[in-house]
This record gives C-alpha cells, sequence and structure tokens, in this order.
C-alpha cells in the first residue's frame, strides 16, 4: 500500500520476482501497471488469467487488474445464473457505478488474492494496491462496499418498496430519465448476488487481518511522506491489520566516499588536471553542495521515522535508480536492493 506514484506496483513486481529468485512459487498481482513494466513483465493480454513469466529456480506468475474491468469480472463469477450476469452487466447504472465507486477495485483484488489463495498454487502471493489518495483507502475499500451492499439490500427487501417505487416513477415520469428504473432493475439484479459477496468480503477481510498477511507500506522519501507514514502506522493496527515493512523508495543516496563537502576535492584535481575549466568544477561543488542537502535531510527524516515505529516493522531504502523500471533486470536490481540491505 501507499499514496500515488511512490513504487507500490514496480516493488510489488519486485518483491515476487525475488520470491522466484528464492524458490518460491510465486504470483503477483498488478493493478494498472505503467506500459513500460507491463512489457517488462512479458503480459500480453489485459485481464487475462495469469501468466507464467519466470519459471526457474522458483516461478512467477503475473497477472493485471483493470480498474475498469475488474467489477464486471467480480459479477461474471458471483452471478448465480447468465441472466443475472447479463442483466447487471447491460444496466447503465452499474456501468456508471462499477466505474466511479471508489474502492471497487481493491474490493475485487482482495477478492482476486482469496481465490489465489484458495487454489493453493502459491508459495508467496504479491498484490499490488491502486493509485489512492490515501494509502489506507485500500484497507477501507471492503467495509464500503457492504455498507453499500447493506444499503442496497435494506432498500430492496425494505416494505416501503412499493412506495418508493411509485414515487420513483413519478420522478422518472416527471423527469424522463430512466435512471431510477435502471437503479431498481440493477438492485432486483444483484439481490441474488448479495449472499455470495458478504461472504466473500468477510472471507477476504479475514485473510487481509490474518496472520499469512503481511503489509508492505512504500513510501517516498519527501518529509511529508515520512510524517504521513507514522500516523497510518497506528491507523492500519486499529483496522486490525499488521505492518510488516516500510520501504522508502526513490532515495538519494551518497556514495560513501563522496559523503562530506570537503572529498570533493580528488575529485576535483582529477577534473583539472584533464584540463576541465574551473567554472565547471564550481557548478560540481554546487551540484554536490544540494545532493549533499537532499541526501542528509532524507536521512535525518528517515531516521527519525524509524525510531518511532514499532521495532518489528522491517525498514528498507531504495534508491532512485536515474532511470524508469522496464525489464526484469531492472526489478531483479530492485529486489536485491530490497532484501540485502
Ligand atoms: N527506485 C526507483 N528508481 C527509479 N524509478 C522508479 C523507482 N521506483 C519506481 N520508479 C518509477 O516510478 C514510476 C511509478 O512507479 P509505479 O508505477 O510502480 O508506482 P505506483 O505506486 O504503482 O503508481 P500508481 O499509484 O499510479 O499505481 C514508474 O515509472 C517506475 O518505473
Ligand atoms: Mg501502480
Amino acid at each position: 500500500v501507499g499514496t500515488g506514484g511512490v513504487g507500490k506496483t514496480s516493488l510489488s513486481a519486485a518483491i515476487a520476482l525475488a520470491g522466484a529468485g528464492a524458490g518460491r512459487r510465486a504470483a503477483v498481482l498488478t493493478i494498472d501497471p505503467a506500459r513500460a513494466l507491463g512489457r517488462a513483465l512479458g503480459m500480453r493480454a489485459l485481464g487475462a488469467e495469469l501468466e507464467r513469466v519466470v519459471s526457474t529456480p522458483g516461478s512467477l506468475d503475473v497477472g493485471m487488474l483493470e480498474q475498469a474491468s475488474a467489477w464486471d469480472a467480480f459479477i461474471r463469477r458471483h452471478a448465480p445464473s447468465r441472466a443475472v450476469e447479463e442483466t447487471i452487466l447491460a444496466n447503465t447504472f452499474y456501468r456508471q457505478l462499477s466505474r466511479r465507486f471508489s474502492g471497487s477495485t481493491e474490493y475485487v483484488a482482495l477478492e482476486e488474492l482469496c481465490r489465489l489463495h484458495e487454489s493453493g498454487r502459491y508459495d508467496l502471493i504479491v498484490l499490488d494496491t491502486p493509485p489512492a489518495a490515501h494509502a489506507l483507502d485500500f484497507l477501507r475499500a471492503p467495509a464500503r462496499v457492504d455498507r453499500f451492499l447493506e444499503a442496497a439490500s435494506a432498500s430492496l427487501s425494505s416494505r416501503a418498496q412499493p412506495l418508493v417505487a411509485r414515487v420513483l416513477g413519478r420522478v422518472e415520469r416527471a423527469t424522463g430519465s430512466e435512471t431510477f428504473h435502471e437503479l431498481a432493475a440493477l438492485l432486483t439484479s444483484f439481490q441474488g448476488l448479495f449472499a455470495a459477496v458478504r461472504l466473500r468480503s468477510g472471507e477476504s477481510r479475514a485473510l487481509a487481518a490474518g496472520d499469512l498477511t503481511a503489509f508492505v507500506l512504500v513510501v517516498g522519501p519527501e518529509a511529508n511522506a515520512i510524517a504521513g507514514a507514522r500516523e497510518l502506522e497506528s491507523q492500519m493496527t486499529a483496522l486490525g491489520v499488521r505492518l510488516k515493512a516500510i520501504v522508502q523508495n526513490r532515495t538519494h543516496p551518497l556514495p560513501a566516499p563522496l559523503a562530506a563537502a570537503s572529498e570533493t576535492a580528488p575529485l576535483e584535481a582529477e577534473l583539472l588536471a584533464r584540463g576541465a575549466p574551473p567554472a565547471n568544477l564550481a557548478w560540481i561543488r554546487q551540484a554536490h553542495r544540494s545532493y549533499l542537502a537532499i541526501a542528509s535531510a532524507e536521512e535525518r527524516h528517515w531516521q527519525a521515522l524509524r525510531t518511532s515505529l514499532p521495532a518489528n516493522v522491517v525498514s528498507v531504502r531504495v534508491p532512485e535508480l536515474g532511470h524508469d523500471l522496464h525489464s526484469l533486470d531492472d526489478l531483479a536490481e530492485v529486489g536485491r536492493l530490497l532484501f540485502t540491505e
């Protein structure tokens, strides 16, 4: 989990690949991966079943959830009959809701995790999470979907339903809109699904909170990301899930020989000897000072964060690689950085 763009998808793939490298039967379920990463993983089709991209020493299967169609796939799996499935999928209200309802991808991703887990085919399943403004949106999604289903279910079974239908019918005639009619049709079709979905959401929540599951929080190197991380940790604990590790991605560490301002002297002497103009040296000193300031600020914030987290939370930093991750080799390198620090 983590906020938008911090590297969740890349790190998920790198963790799963490292698992395969260690001999595990690994799977990673990515969500809307950057195109370059999708190619790197050798993924062909959207929404396809898992594809094997590495087969030795362990194995790595990659799946991809596309936000737009995740909910459709879910409906297909759980609808009690083809007729119900088709009614739901063709419903205008459903189509709008499923495309806009925040939390639906999270919900579907969790249920997919359950499915892979139950298959018994994997030793390690890494679940990526969708871009979110807030890292905890992912964990709150099942509760939100449950509440929606409960409300929908209650409105269906309510004695007031005929009255509601009459009122809605009038509104519909007055406004010429089909929305209410569509909504009513959707809710009726959904009724057959409620039981299955409820059961599933209970199971996915139990799996997420269980001992087999570990959450990895990804944060950027900025000071505010770090301040947020501490709060997140306590909120996760309150939600009953275990934060196993925190990864600070895209950091700017200084190579040891250059870690002090004075230590650029040998480099400068060498450049001068090679005929570099003195003005360039001034620029290099300036760039070095800026980088040093960034690196030491990041280091300070990171140390502060580490000391404020419970001792059993593993913390790892992954440096900025200076280029996008677009090959299995790139992911393998991230894996090494993650697991050998
Ligand atoms: N350590 C790194 N060094 C260099 N580039 C990186 C690093 N980690 C991630 N990136 C790049 O950052 C971009 C965003 O990464 P990624 O797609 O994994 O983030 P995300 O958290 O999944 O984003 P979203 O929230 O949009 O799903 C990608 O282009 C990726 O190649
Ligand atoms: Mg992503």
